[in-house]
């Protein structure tokens, strides 16, 4: 199901798919060859293109009628790069995308400068849309991720961690990025007020439902599938919405075990998998599933304020796939 609603996304969007890729590409324009060898390491792995996506459906939707909107898209992806980057290394997350993350590659250093020249790039791009709105957006989107990372970082290993405050790191740290595409598209379309708001509020809910799906994958995917390690989260000492769910439910002796498993860094393959098991059987899994299911159904609710056309129709599909998705 999930991969028929792939294909039909991405056979619909296939010259926007290369196009995006040229621009992404075209416009990268570092003076330095490593700054292009560790941008292009990361950005050339087979990215979904998820957010440059968005742009551009979100603006057509919203009844643009200009040739600039793939070269605004861009910004998106290297928003999502730069994050990507600096997230790794601060996960210290081993594998992206199936092959070694950058940090592992080109070092620490490196990886943080790439990261701020992407965010640099990203904001050029946004001041030629001389649009001071979708300027306002981007910065706003920068110190929302920046934040949400830092916020997370801040709560790193405690149980206590609440899935108010869980809901407000995701919102910062992921929702944040995907509304900002969904509403700079409106803004290049010159949506009225309406739309944009509309556009907005699709954006941050598939967003809130990605980083949910992200959360439950993170326990439930195949790890050559996912291209991430499995299990990263628990070894990060992340908590997220299926741990916390569970933990509140577990049983004393069970909640025991889980906080054990949490605390240690060793946890071996079986230990994982009784995790899981246990996550499983106290409805942290389904509970995330079902949370996410009801933010896109408000996020369709949402689209459903825009005139029915063909993008409007693939925003729909793409918020379906944003919890149906295997990776
Ligand atoms: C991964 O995003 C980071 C999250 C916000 C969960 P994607 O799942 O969109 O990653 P790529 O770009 O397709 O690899
Ligand atoms: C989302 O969080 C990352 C960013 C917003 C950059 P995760 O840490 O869960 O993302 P993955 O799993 O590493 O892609
Ligand atoms: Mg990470
Ligand atoms: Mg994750």
């Amino acid at each position: 199901m999930s991969q028929t609603l792939k294909e039909k996304i991405a056979s619909q969007l296939k010259d926007d798919l290369i196009d995006i890729e040229e621009a992404l590409q075209t416009n990268l324009n570092p003076y330095l060859d490593l700054v292009r060898q560790t941008a292009g390491h990361i950005l050339f792995s087979g990215g979904k293109r998820l957010r440059p996506l968005l742009m551009v459906l979100s603006a057509r939707a919203c009844g643009y009628s200009g040739n600039r909107e793939i070269f605004f898209s861009i910004i998106f992806e290297y928003l999502h790069t730069a994050t990507l980057l600096h997230d790794d290394l601060v996960d210290d997350a081993a594998i992206r995308r199936g092959q070694p993350a950058a940090h592992a590659v080109f070092g620490n250093p490196t990886a943080v400068l790439t990261g701020d020249f992407l965010l640099a790039r990203a904001l050029s791009i946004a001041s030629q849309s001389g649009l001071t709105k979708v300027i306002h957006v981007i910065a706003g989107i920068t110190e929302n991720l920046s934040q949400g990372e830092i916020h997370q970082l801040l709560r790193k290993g405690d149980l206590s961690l609440s899935e108010n405050e869980y809901m407000q790191v995701i919102h910062n740290k992921t929702a944040v990025l995907i509304q900002g595409a969904c509403r700079v598209g409106a803004l290049i379309a010159n949506a009225d007020t309406k739309q944009e708001a509309a556009m907005s509020d699709y954006g941050l809910y598939v967003g809130l439902a990605f980083q949910m799906i992200d959360d439950l994958l993170d326990y439930t995917a195949q790890s050559d599938v996912l291209g991430k390690k499995i299990g990263a989260d628990i070894k990060e000492g992340k908590l997220t919405l299926p741990v916390i769910f569970a933990l509140q439910k577990a049983k004393p002796a069970d909640r025991a075990f889980m906080e054990s498993v949490l605390r240690s860094k060793n946890f071996d393959e079986n230990e994982f998998e009784a995790f899981k098991s246990l996550l499983n059987d106290y409805g942290g899994l389904d509970y995330t599933r079902q949370q996410a299911s009801n933010y896109v159904e408000k996020a369709k609710a949402a689209l459903a304020e825009l005139d029915e056309s063909p993008s409007q129709t693939l925003l729909m599909d793409v918020a379906d796939y944003a919890l149906a998705r295997q990776y």
